[in-house]
């Protein structure tokens, strides 16, 4: 297993490119399987999370090809409905297949992912949206199984919390069923308003992605089209951390400012200036000093729960306390163990974390726990004193391309061990 060791303490000035988003571009595969014809994808992030969707596609029968960072995708010859445990137990993104398929096919099997390291992550809003579309679902074996013979029929669905994972999976579903669908409560997510830009090209009629109310009318079929993912939030968020925690001065190309404005507005008055360039973003302390903040974790427009690891590794050497409150996940604090034994100051009660301050932060030996907390401890390391050796660095492959490489090319002295 790969590791990666970094010698703390250098400031990172330069320009980090910033890429397609992994949330998007999963999405954006799994409706590939809406139609026969050939998908388009531009601006597609080299990532093993994106290798495991190609993959598990691949084994429904879709064609896909890459090419630097396009990648060309046809579901005309799908020879199974099946999504098998061994795939989506790695990644749960691939529990998006399901409502493409039931959608075009009448029928999908799909493993339940069972647990993960942030949390018990039920897919019971996805199941109970599809059944009122109109599937028959039975569990059977740790198998969602679903059957809509005659088609899916358009409805009202009100989600009694927000997710991101159903209302795509539904919207994708709803693009070829019968009639009208209205989603309610629907998460606002930016990568939701790309994947309905995709659907819209591919023929669906789609309203209101991007706000909580989405309606959908039902198409009989969708076509092929062309559509360039939009650049990752969480990345330009988490190299924006990176430029703060080293006191660096860095140009983040391609970050767009209002994908990322809640975190802007939370560093501002933690001393970290967000300016949009011709280019993207720039990110730099206003003058030397930064100061702990309280920070809550929201559905968007919010603060995103996938940048709370980040932060709190911000905070751990600002002047002051932050209070990071988790409203997303439960158990999603699996990185604070980790930064104390940097010598971080957190306490944790409930979904709160207390961070007090420390002068320094010094390097050892540290575990990745999932890909988030990974980077976190990525950005400790940046800012420690001596070295820190991250172990299991797949985590961080997952959803960071060549993370080391960006942050060595701003001046990180910063390694991968293979191994
Ligand atoms: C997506 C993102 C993930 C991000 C999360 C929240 C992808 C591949 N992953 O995950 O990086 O952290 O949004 O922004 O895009 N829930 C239920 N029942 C369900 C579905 C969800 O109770 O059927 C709960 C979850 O346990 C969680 C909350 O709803 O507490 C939000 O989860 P959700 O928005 O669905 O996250 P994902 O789509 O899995």
């Amino acid at each position: 297993m790969d590791r990666i060791r970094i010698r703390g303490g250098r400031r990172l000035v330069g320009r980090i490119p910033i890429g397609g988003a992994k949330n998007a571009a999963l999405k954006v595969m799994a409706a590939s399987l809406l139609t026969e014809e050939t998908l388009v994808l531009d601006n597609m992030p080299h990532l093993a999370d994106i290798a495991t969707m190609r993959s598990l596609l691949g084994q429904l029968g879709v064609e896909s090809v890459i090419q630097k960072r396009t990648m060309t995708l046809t579901a005309r010859d799908v020879t199974s409905t099946t999504a098998p445990y061994d795939i989506v137990r790695k990644m749960r993104a691939s529990v998006l297949v399901l409502g493409p398929l039931v959608a075009r096919f009448g029928r999908a099997r799909v493993s339940l992912p069972g647990g993960c390291a942030i949390g018990t992550r039920p897919v019971d809003l996805h199941i109970k949206g599809l059944e009122r579309l109109g599937a028959e679902i039975t569990l059977d074996a740790g198998y969602i199984d679903a059957k809509a013979p005659r088609g899916l029929v358009g409805a009202e669905i009100v989600f009694p919390i927000v997710s991101v994972g159903a209302t795509e999976n539904l919207m994708m579903a709803a693009t070829l069923a019968k009639g009208e669908t209205l989603l309610v409560n629907a998460a606002r997510e930016p990568e939701i308003a790309d994947l309905a830009k995709c659907l819209v090209a591919m023929g669906a009629r789609i309203d209101g992605a991007g706000t909580d109310k989405i309606r959908i009318e039902g198409v009989p079929a969708l076509h092929g089209a062309r559509h360039t993912i939009l650049p990752d939030r969480i990345e330009t968020g988490t190299y924006a951390m990176a430029a703060a925690i080293t006191d660096g001065d860095v140009e983040l190309v391609n970050g767009s400012y209002d994908l990322v404005a809640a975190m802007a507005k939370t560093l501002e008055p933690a001393g970290v200036e967000v300016t949009p360039t011709a280019d993207g973003l720039r990110v730099r302390r206003r003058n030397g000093r930064l100061t702990g903040v309280d920070v809550m974790t929201e559905p968007f427009p919010g603060f995103p729960t996938d940048l709370q690891a980040q932060i709190m590794a911000l905070m751990t050497i600002a002047e002051g306390a932050a209070m990071i409150t988790e409203t997303i996940f439960e158990n999603r604090f699996m990185h604070v163990p980790e930064l104390m034994r940097m010598g971080a100051n957190i306490n944790v009660h409930g979904a709160s974390a207390m961070v007090r301050g420390v002068k320094r932060l010094i390097g050892a030996e540290v575990m990745a726990t999932d890909l988030r907390a990974s980077v976190s401890l990525v950005l400790a390391g940046l800012a420690a004193e001596g070295d820190t050796v991250v172990n299991r660095v797949y985590h961080l492959d997952r959803g960071y391309e060549r993370v080391e490489d960006k942050l060595a090319a701003c001046g990180a002295e910063i390694e991968r061990i293979k191994g």
